[in-house]
């Protein structure tokens, strides 16, 4: 091959080694083997050479232009492969990464007391009903006895509503669950009036507020009301029904209760109800879990009932307590922070 087409094929060689796209590459070999280009052009000027030397000039060009040809076919293919290369780190599936679980659910710890209070209640013949959260200031305090400027109403530091009842009085978020005897009531005695009233027995579980927050206290937590009112319902039946409650909720009958006097302006005479675990990690200790009491006379007249005809007892326990002695979790927040780590042992 003679100088000059042996710097052409060099100077090709670098043009393609610095085409750094496809496209770049196809600009260069336009120079060289294009139309106008170098190659193809000394191919034009064969037609003016003597025929003596036209044949050998012919081949060299041709042998020039065959090395051109590969060296782009080459640079083509490392162009191409580099590009997959960067396509196939782009689009890399990390094999060892764990798959995405859709793990079976649960319910919550505080949604499977619940559940079960329910239905321990529900075999001992007592309905299950459920009411408002924002209640009006007469359901959750007067018509339990305690009137406005009671100094019992401090005993719960209540959330208030920005909105008036029929009262004039804003409503309230709830403190307490005990307004649900009240309506129950009330409504028990709309549907049975004329004809024989059965009696009163139902519990509302639910979610109720209060401004706390501490280790054992969130502003809403849960209370289920217990209510039995008949013609003849004493203190000795709330005693077997709520021991035998907490025997069946704990399955244990190495349970000890205490009923420790006390005051709610709703009931007279009232009592606090404390449990004792016989065995177990929390044995010995007494450990408060409901409020409790014979139904107040004027809490009766306000359900619409004869105090002198019906007599009964109410209950109100906290299932978020019941829950933390049941699994042995010591801080309530735990129920409320939405922690999958801490909520999936319970499914
Ligand atoms: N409502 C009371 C409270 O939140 C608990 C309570 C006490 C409910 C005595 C009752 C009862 O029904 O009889 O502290």
């Amino acid at each position: 091959m003679t100088q000059d087409l042996d710097s052409i094929v060099e100077t090709a060689r670098r043009a393609f080694a610095q085409a750094a796209t496809p496209a770049d590459l196809e600009n260069a070999k336009a120079q060289f083997t294009g139309k106008a280009g170098r190659i193809t052009e000394l191919m034009k000027g064969l037609a003016a050479l003597p025929v003596e030397e036209k044949k050998g000039r012919g081949a060299a060009i041709n042998v020039a232009k065959q090395a051109i040809e590969a060296a782009l076919a080459e640079r083509r293919q490392a162009l191409a492969d580099a590009e997959l290369e960067l396509q196939l780190k782009a689009e890399a599936l990390d094999v060892s990464l764990p798959g995405r679980v859709r793990e079976p659910g649960g319910l919550h710890p505080v949604s499977l007391t619940l559940e079960r209070i329910e239905l321990i209640f529900a075999s001992m013949g007592f309905d299950v009903a459920d009411g408002p959260e924002v209640e009006s200031d007469w359901h959750s305090f007067t018509s339990l006895n305690n009137p406005p400027n009671h100094p019992a109403r401090s005993m719960q530091d209540t959330f208030y509503v920005d909105i008036n009842g029929e009262d004039g009085i804003p409503y309230n978020l709830r403190p307490h669950t005990s307004p649900m005897q009240v309506r129950y009531a009330q409504q028990h005695v709309r549907k049975y009036a004329g004809g024989e009233m059965p009696e009163i027995r139902v519990i509302a579980p639910g979610r109720t507020y209060r401004v706390d927050s501490d280790a054992t206290h969130s502003p809403m937590f849960h209370q289920c009301e217990g209510l039995w009112l008949g013609e003849n319902v004493s203190f000795k039946d709330l005693k077997v029904v709520f021991t035998d409650f907490c025997r069946t909720f704990f399955e244990s009958d190495d349970l000890a209760l205490r009923f420790r006097p006390s005051f709610f302006p709703f009931t007279e005479p009232s009592a606090e109800i404390d449990i004792q675990f016989q065995s177990g990690p929390l044995a010995g200790r007494w450990l408060e879990v409901a409020g409790s009491g014979q139904v107040h006379p004027a809490v009766v007249r306000n359900m619409g009932l004869d105090p002198e005809k019906y007599i009964g007892f109410a209950f109100g326990m906290g299932p978020d307590r019941l829950t933390m002695l049941r699994y042995g979790v010591n801080d309530l927040r735990l129920f409320f922070d939405g922690d999958i780590r801490f909520l999936r042992q319970f499914r």
